[in-house]
Formats: C-alpha cells, sequence, structure tokens
C-alpha cells in the first residue's frame, strides 16, 4: 500500500488512503502468528489485558506523536529529527529505526517465507487430513531443512525489493483494498469453525477470563513490545507515512481507527487459534510454530478447507508484504534522502544486506541452532531487542520529544489542523506523551531488569 509513498513528497488522497496505508502496515504477521503465540505463552487473557492496555495507553499517543513528527517535518525519521531538532542528538532516534528495520526485516521475512511454504502446501493438498503430531513433525522438519526456508525467504524479500523498487502506483494498493476485507472474512469464518469445535470453548476462557497472578514482568514486557511490533511504532515507520498525510486530515482519529482495526484482527486471530488448539489437544504455549500447526487443523474440518486454506495463506502473505514494504521503505527513504544514494541502488543494497542477516536468521532453526543467547537462537534474539527493546526505546523518546520538547503551538497546530478542528482530546493527549506514556514505558523496563539477562 505503499504506492503513495514515494521519493517525491506525494499525499494520501483522503482518510480511507491514510488508514489503509497504515493500517496496511500495522495488520500483518504480528497480529495472525506473532499475537497468538506470544499469547498463548504468556498467560492468554492475562496478555491481551496488558496488550489492550498499551494500546491505548501508549500505542495510540505514540502513533499520534509519529504523525505528527512527520507531518510537520515533511521527511523521513533521521531527517525530521534533524529538521524539528537542529544540532540536538533527537536524530540518533531515526538511526536507531533504521537499525530496528534491518533486524526487523531479517526475522519478519523468515516469517513471511513459512507463509508462502504453507501457501504452497495448500495448494498440493499437503496440509489436510494430518494428525496434530504430523502437523507439528511437519512444520518442525520443514524449518530445520534450511533449503526451503532460504528459497521461500529470498523470493519474499525478492517481492518487497521489487514493489520498493517499481512503486507499483496503481497494483498494490487496488489489490489490498479488496483483500484485506476478504482476509477479515475469511478469518471471522475460522473464528466460527474453531469455536464450535467440541471443546472449543475453553480456548475462548484461556483468551478472554484474564488470571492476575500470570501478569508477570516478563508478560507486561512482551505485551508492550507487542503492541509496538503490531503497530508499527516506535521506529519511524510512521513518521515516513505521517509525512504523506495531507493537512486536513484528523490525526488521532486515524491513529485510533488503524489501532482498532489492527487489534481486531489480532483478537480475531486468538479467538480462530485457541479454541482449535484446547478442541484438538495441542499446547497453547507452542511457540513460534502455533499459528501454523493449529491453521492446518481448522481448515481441515471446514467444508471446502482446502480452498479456504489456500486462500488464506496467500492473502496472509499479501498482508505479510504489505508490512514488509514498510519497514523497507524507512531503510531506503533513509539512503535515498540522507545519503543521496538512487532508489533503485538503496532498494537493492538495503535488501541484500537484510539478506545476509536473514540468512543466519533462517539458519537458526536448522545449522546455526545451537548459537544461542540466554536460550535464544539469532531469531529470538533479533525478535526480543527489536520489539521489546528497540521500539519501546524509541517511543520513548518520541512521546518525551513532543511532550516535553516541541513547541507545544506547532503540536498543537498539527492537532487540530491550524484551528479547524476543536481539539478536545488535546489536553488529554500532550497529559499522556508528558507523563503517563513515559513513565508507564520506563517503569516496564525497570520492573523486568531482571529478566534482561535474556533469559
Ligand atoms: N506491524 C507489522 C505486523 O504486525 C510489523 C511491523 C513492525 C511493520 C514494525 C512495520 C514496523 O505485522
Amino acid at each position: 500500500m505503499t504506492n503513495n509513498v514515494k521519493s517525491e513528497r506525494d499525499s494520501f488522497s483522503n482518510r480511507f488512503a491514510v488508514v489503509a496505508a497504515v493500517a496496511g502496515s500495522a495488520i500483518g504477521l504480528g497480529n495472525i502468528w506473532r499475537f497468538p503465540y506470544l499469547a498463548g505463552e504468556n498467560g492468554g487473557g492475562a496478555f491481551l489485558l496488558v496488550y489492550l492496555f498499551c494500546v491505548v495507553v501508549i500505542g495510540i499517543p505514540v502513533m499520534t506523536s509519529e504523525f505528527i513528527i512527520g507531518r510537520s517535518a515533511q521527511l523521513n525519521p533521521y531527517g525530521a529529527f534533524k529538521k524539528l531538532a537542529p544540532r540536538k542528538p533527537w536524530y540518533l532516534i531515526g538511526i536507531m529505526g533504521v537499525a530496528a528495520a534491518f533486524m526487523i526485516l531479517a526475522f519478519y521475512t523468515t516469517v513471511a517465507g513459512w507463509t508462502l511454504e504453507y501457501f504452497y502446501q495448500s495448494l498440493t493438498g499437503n496440509l489436510l487430513g494430518r494428525t496434530d503430531i504430523e502437523l507439528t513433525n511437519m512444520f518442525d522438519s520443514f524449518l530445520k531443512s534450511s533449503f526451503r526456508p532460504i528459497l521461500w525467504f529470498i523470493v519474499f524479500m525478492g517481492l518487497t525489493a521489487f514493489i520498493i523498487i517499481s512503486g507499483v502506483k496503481e497494483g498494490i494498493e487496488k489489490y489490498t483494498k479488496i483483500m484485506m476485507p476478504f482476509l477479515f472474512l475469511i478469518l471471522i469464518l475460522m473464528c466460527i469453525r474453531s469455536l464450535t469445535l467440541p471443546g472449543g470453548k475453553a480456548g475462548l476462557q484461556f483468551l478472554f477470563h484474564p488470571d492476575m497472578n500470570k501478569i508477570t514482568p516478563k508478560v507486561i514486557l512482551e505485551a508492550l513490545g507487542q503492541s509496538f511490533f503490531s503497530l508499527s511504532i516506535g521506529m519511524g515507520t510512521l513518521i515516513t507515512y505521517g509525512s504523506y498525510i495531507r493537512k486536513n486530515e484528523n490525526l488521532v482519529l486515524s491513529a485510533g481507527l488503524v489501532s482498532l482495526a489492527d487489534t481486531s484482527v489480532a483478537v480475531l486471530a486468538g479467538i480462530a487459534i485457541f479454541p482449535a488448539v484446547f478442541a484438538l489437544g495441542g499446547s497453547p504455549a507452542s511457540g513460534t510454530g502455533l499459528t501454523f500447526i493449529v491453521l492446518p487443523g481448522i481448515f481441515d474440518k471446514m467444508p471446502l478447507g482446502s480452498v479456504f486454506a489456500f486462500m488464506f495463506f496467500l492473502l496472509l502473505s499479501i498482508a505479510a508484504l504489505t508490512s514488509t514494504i514498510s519497514v523497507l521503505e524507512v531503510i531506503v527513504a533513509y539512503l535515498v534522502e540522507e545519503l543521496k544514494m538512487s532508489r533503485k541502488k538503496a532498494t537493492i543494497a538495503a535488501s541484500l544486506s537484510v539478506s545476509i542477516l536473514g540468512l543466519l536468521t533462517v539458519l537458526s532453526y536448522g545449522a546455526l541452532s545451537n548459537l544461542q543467547v540466554g536460550g535464544r537462537n539469532i531469531f529470538g534474539i533479533l525478535e526480543f531487542l527489536t520489539s521489546n527493546i528497540m521500539l519501546p526505546i524509541g517511543g520513548l523518546f518520541i512521546v518525551i520529544f513532543i511532550g516535553w520538547f516541541y513547541s507545544k503551538d506547532l503540536t498543537k497546530r498539527e492537532f487540530t489542523n491550524e484551528g479547524s478542528l476543536k481539539g478536545t482530546l488535546l489536553p488529554t493527549y500532550i497529559f499522556i506523551v508528558k507523563f503517563v506514556a513515559p513513565v508507564a514505558i520506563a517503569i516496564v523496563f525497570l520492573y523486568s531488569l531482571g529478566i534482561f539477562k535474556l533469559s
């Protein structure tokens, strides 16, 4: 959905285009693969509760702040901070964002590759009619095989780079506008199937009845990290997109709508997955493979299951693509605008270097699986460092920038579109970015110091 996001400063044509483009970045594997697996490992309802709190109290304000910074500076994240705060070190947030983009792309494209494999397997009819154990073994041996995961990684990275280079003026936005509602629809049908499986209700209990004793420092840090990851915030993606938003769009409303859409997809994915986990006899804490093991089990029990499986994995790959595009765009915009590279060169340089890191990431489930720090392989380290550390630190400084450094008057002008909106929420927003969000993020960090051993 980045067809408007090009090197010349273009703008989204209307609110739908803004929300669709930002939602295209936000909605992806984070919702359907990462949210369920983290919720499954971190106490289900307890995780969801903390997650929702983080989205509302921290996520929406950080997203609004990124929009404000991007729209007032009209530049990439690094350039934006250089312009809004000359001769001050705020641009380091932009640099950290570019670094985070590299790391996220490496593991995200790995999982996008898994999605392509499952798309392929659903075409060949290989997914259906298998027991839970068989599906688990199938996933494990696929990961260990290395060759196929590497192949799919390269295919996906290539697709992302191709779209960024060619810009695909019309194409991708047109596709996604039709396809994303389809993804939503299939997800709802999967929820219905999952909920009506005998024994499925236990999954709802797991997701919606928080056991307060399960709220630990680790759960809180993971939920905070996931809220940043899922909303695409903390690394400048939305500063870049914010720079393409027209002056008459309501920024808070856009942030609220995107967050609502993003959270709904994550919760729907949870409602599709957990009842099936309980009904089909798996464990919610199955780790990164959860989604790929449970979903084929659901399709198997649906009429026209093979058609649904095929469509679902296709749509999920496209949802992942609209996210990888937005991550790669951060690196490319930086290289083009700051290092004066051509768009094509920048894209090739970025995707080749991401691929080197990506290769190590893919192999961290095979040949390099013994290379671990605190029980995490390379994949796990990248995932932990970016989501749980770099994005929240980025978000912390973004709200501190708006709350304490940036001119109140300019913030107000962006927030109210030069006074044409009432800005009823402005005092609440200012209070949150000044005090609530920074304190909340800082407390989560301090509270979880004990788990910084990466264990
Ligand atoms: N939000 C995307 C998802 O949930 C991933 C992403 C993270 C995209 C950070 C951009 C920046 O799939």
